[in-house]
């Protein structure tokens, strides 16, 4: 059988609502976010080289971490545009970074295929786990391209493969058994893993139009006390994981997290509980 011709314009606004829906969850999780990132995203705006007066393009910007660290790097004399597909999140970002004093930023939705902002007036453009979820990535990459100024600098962090990242992987494949869905493809476009594939990413920035492209892998551990802790974050904001389960019944749905909680419970220990997770940064140039 064969299947199914990917329709991006209904992936997308699944992918909007199921924003919408899960980004009071992700905002509500922003300590964990924020330590589980905290070395990804420093290594990220380093390798993007956002200083004091920067003026920085943030794509996908969810509820606006990394758009905080940002405004707070660049200070006053710099600004930053957060952009996101989905208004709720996006909303988010804008209250959490005025209600930390800030004013050196903007927020507008966007979807990251269609970057519609000033061509070649960024000195940086950054994205954290955003362009992965694109079915077009490579858009998302030239639309980057366009707005950098002649030597500014691109970023992006993506999961890498599977295999490194077993705790996102075991959530996938209980999520589609649960759901009667065959086993996926995890490279598939806009899927989590969409960018793992070693190379990948790279040729795409290449393909943009980028010089000087680098892909360093960083680990990611994820540390919290309990497994119901991490499932606690997936609940509310795994937005690729609820879209999977969004079908099914309340009962099927328990039986599901059930599995996922079993399965998961092999990386706690006395110490807690830590799920490997691994990235990759990918940083560039624009000639
Ligand atoms: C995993 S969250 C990351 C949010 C934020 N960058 C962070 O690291 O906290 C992914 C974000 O990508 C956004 N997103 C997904 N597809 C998108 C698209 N095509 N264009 C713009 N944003 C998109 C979602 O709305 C969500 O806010």
């Amino acid at each position: 059988m064969m299947d199914a011709p990917f329709d991006a314009a209904a992936f997308k606004a699944g992918t909007r609502m199921q924003w919408d829906k899960s980004a009071a969850g992700w905002d509500g999780h922003t300590t964990m976010i924020r330590q589980w990132l905290a070395v990804a995203t420093g290594a990220m705006l380093d390798m993007a080289a956002i200083r004091e007066g920067s003026h920085v393009l943030d794509v996908a910007a969810g509820s606006g971490d990394q758009t905080l660290e940002i405004a707070t790097r660049i200070g006053p004399s710099g600004r930053v545009l957060a952009t996101d597909l989905s208004p709720a999140i996006l909303d988010l970002a804008a209250r959490n970074l005025a209600r930390a004093g800030l004013a050196n930023f903007a927020t507008r939705v966007m979807d990251a295929e269609e970057l519609d902002v000033e061509s070649r007036s960024y000195d940086a453009a950054i994205s954290r786990l955003g362009v992965m979820l694109c079915p077009d990535p490579g858009a998302a990459l030239s639309g980057m391209l366009e707005a950098l100024k002649s030597g500014g600098r691109a970023a992006t962090l993506v999961f890498s493969t599977p295999q490194a990242n077993p705790c996102v992987a075991t959530l996938m494949s209980v999520a589609l058994k649960h759901a009667g869905l065959p086993p996926a493809d995890p490279f598939r476009p806009g899927s989590l893993f969409s960018l793992g594939k070693p190379g990948l990413i790279d040729d795409l920035f290449r393909k943009a139009g980028f010089a000087d492209v680098a892909t360093t892998v960083i680990s990611a551990p994820f540390s919290v006390v309990s497994t119901a802790d991490y499932l606690g974050f997936i609940r509310t904001s795994a937005s690729p994981v609820l879209q999977i389960l969004a079908g099914l019944d309340g009962n099927r749905q328990a039986a599901a997290w059930a599995e996922m909680d079993e399965a998961l419970d092999r990386f706690g220990g006395e110490n807690g509980w830590t799920g490997p997770n691994e990235l990759l940064l990918t940083c560039a140039t624009r000639p």
